[in-house]
């Protein structure tokens, strides 16, 4: 039986599972919320991190982090067949909106569980289901109704010209940035591109449930195929910190050639800076080696703007936004373009 949606959020297979995860969104909220800012002072001691605190603070994140995946993998796992079938009547509906080729062959450096995830992004048939609700415990109930990223949406630059033919969102996994982009541009052809085609197939069913009209494209942010100046705007949503240091100029590169002279590149991911506040530097290092996420400490190091810089867009904007990410947006000239 299909239990139906909260809004946009849809319902696990059984109330078992929704149950489960209201649990862990509370404990994760617990661990973020009320026990973090007791560690803090333990992360300026120089053996702070072996402190029974903090060891039991990283366990008490890692294995709500496992069980939460568990949890929904297996029932989703469970009724397996009623889910593909479900994706399967999807791509029957609207067949010209996902666009994928069946000899593409992933990268290894994206068949890692990042965030624990198991199978990650590629390793799953039902990966998109499971990261929507594992991404709904993961941002503690703020994002239930795409909230978080309809805000993102709304600080991607537009070209000064007003032009906006054809947008990217470069990462886009479940497409909450892909609908959100197509409803601020409406006469926009919008395209969501993603390595995973798992979370393609998802984000194509609910664009098809939302009647939203975008393209979704398996494929890689560093060799997309799509022609050269073909696109007014480059949106990346935390792709970034997700990806190996050697790609970022080839992505940013990538990005660039898509642009047409006046286009614009928006990214938002983890803040670059290299020398974080201790409490910070534990919880990167954390998020490194026991939340599977080995490429966000190049990122978060990196010298960004100089590899925007030297891709050869224009900064036009750095700063915070209201979560703890941060906000930088470019644009190829026309001049020199
Ligand atoms: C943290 S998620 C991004 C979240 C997403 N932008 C959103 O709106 O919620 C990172 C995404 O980047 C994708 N990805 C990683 N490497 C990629 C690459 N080289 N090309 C395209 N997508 C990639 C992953 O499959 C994953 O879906």
């Amino acid at each position: 039986m299909n239990r139906g949606h909260i809004g946009v959020l849809p319902r696990a297979p059984r109330l078992e599972e929704d149950s489960y995860l209201e649990f862990m969104e509370s404990v994760r909220n617990f661990n973020i919320r009320t026990l973090f800012p007791k560690i803090v002072p333990r992360t300026f001691e120089p053996q702070g991190e072996q402190s029974t605190e903090i060891r039991s603070w990283k366990r008490l994140m890692r294995s709500q982090q496992q069980q939460t995946w568990q949890k929904i993998q297996d029932g989703y796992a469970a009724e397996r067949a009623r889910y593909e079938a479900e994706l399967d009547a999807a791509e029957r509906a609207r067949p010209n909106r996902l666009h994928y080729d069946p000899n593409f062959v992933v990268p290894r450096y994206a068949t890692l569980d990042i965030h624990l995830q198991p199978g990650g992004y590629v390793g799953d048939s039902l990966a998109g289901y499971v990261f929507h609700h594992g991404t709904k415990v993961f941002y503690q109930g703020d994002n239930d109704q795409d909230e978080l990223h309809r805000q993102v949406v709304d600080m991607v630059a537009a070209p000064a010209d007003g032009r906006v033919v054809r947008v990217i969102d470069f990462g886009c996994s479940i497409g909450q940035c892909t609908t959100a982009l197509k409803q601020r541009f409406p006469q926009a052809e919008v395209t969501g591109l993603d390595v995973g085609l798992p979370l393609l197939r998802y984000a194509h069913k609910r664009a098809v449930d939302l009647d939203v009209d975008v393209h979704f494209r398996h494929g890689l942010a560093e060799d997309t195929g799509l022609p050269s100046e073909s696109f007014d705007v480059v949106l990346c949503y935390i792709l970034f910190h997700e990806v190996p240091e050697r790609l970022f100029p080839v992505i940013l590169a990538e990005a660039r050639r898509l642009l047409r002279p006046g286009g614009t590149l928006t990214v938002v991911d983890a803040p670059n800076d290299s020398n974080l506040p201790a409490p910070n530097r534990m919880w990167l290092k954390f998020d490194a080696l026991h939340n599977c996420e080995p490429y966000s400490p190049a990122f978060v190091a990196s010298d960004f703007r100089k590899l925007i810089e030297d891709a050869g867009l224009r900064i036009t904007h750095v700063g915070p936004t209201p979560t703890f990410l941060h906000l930088t947006t470019a644009v190829k000239d026309v001049a020199g373009g």
